[in-house]
C-alpha cells in the first residue's frame, strides 16, 4: 500500500487547460507571466542549479516560447514547475522541481509525464534532460521516469 498517486494531466483533455490531479488540490496548468516571480522564487529556493536564464525576461521569452512551461499549482499557489522544449530536432526538459512539503506524491511525474505528452505532440521523438550527476535525488528520479545516462555524450557550452 504506497500513498496515493498523482497521475498526469489525462490525455486527451489537457488542451492547455487547468486540469484536476486526484492528490489534494494540485492542478498543472500552462504558466502565465503573472507566475514568473513564483517560478523565479521556487527555483532558487529548492537550489535548482543557477542558470544564466533566470531573469524575468528570460522566463517571459520561455512562456512565450517553449513548448511548455508547466506549473504544478496547490490552492493558486504554484508548488512545482517544468520546461519542456522541442526545437524541431530533439526534446529537452529543465527546469523540473516541487516544494519539498508536496514531494513523493508524483507531482514532479506528472509534469514530466504531460511534458512528454507535449513534446510528443510537437513532434519529439526523444528527450534529453540535464541532470547534475552527484544529484542522487534527481537521478533517482530520472531513473524512475525512465530516462537513461548517455555516457558517449559530454555537456560542450559557449556563452553568447
Ligand atoms: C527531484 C524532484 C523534482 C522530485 O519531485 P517529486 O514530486 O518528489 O517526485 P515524484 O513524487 O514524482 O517521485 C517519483 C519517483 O522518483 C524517485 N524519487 C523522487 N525523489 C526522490 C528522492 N529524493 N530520492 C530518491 N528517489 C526519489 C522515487 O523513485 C519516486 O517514487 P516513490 O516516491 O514511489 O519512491 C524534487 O525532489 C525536487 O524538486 N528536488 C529539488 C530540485 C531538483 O533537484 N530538481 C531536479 C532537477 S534535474
Amino acid at each position: 500500500m504506497g500513498r496515493p498517486k498523482v497521475r498526469a494531466a489525462a490525455t486527451s483533455v489537457y488542451h492547455r487547460a487547468v486540469t484536476q490531479l486526484p492528490d489534494r488540490n494540485v492542478q498543472l496548468r500552462d504558466a502565465t507571466d503573472e507566475d514568473i516571480p513564483a517560478l523565479l522564487s521556487l527555483w532558487k529556493d529548492e537550489n535548482v542549479t543557477a542558470s544564466l536564464t533566470d531573469s524575468p525576461a528570460a522566463v517571459r521569452l520561455a512562456i512565450a516560447t517553449a513548448t511548455a512551461v508547466l506549473v504544478a499549482v496547490d490552492d493558486g499557489a504554484v508548488i512545482g514547475c517544468l520546461i519542456a522544449t522541442f526545437d524541431g530536432w530533439r526534446g529537452n526538459m529543465y527546469r523540473l522541481a516541487v516544494r519539498p512539503p508536496h514531494r513523493r506524491r508524483g507531482i514532479a511525474s506528472a509534469l514530466v509525464l504531460e511534458g512528454e505528452r507535449r513534446l510528443r505532440a510537437a513532434g519529439a521523438r526523444r528527450i534529453t534532460a540535464l541532470i547534475e550527476s552527484d544529484h542522487d535525488w534527481a537521478v533517482s528520479f530520472w531513473e524512475r521516469a525512465g530516462y537513461e545516462l548517455d555516457r558517449r555524450m559530454g555537456r560542450w557550452a559557449k556563452m553568447l
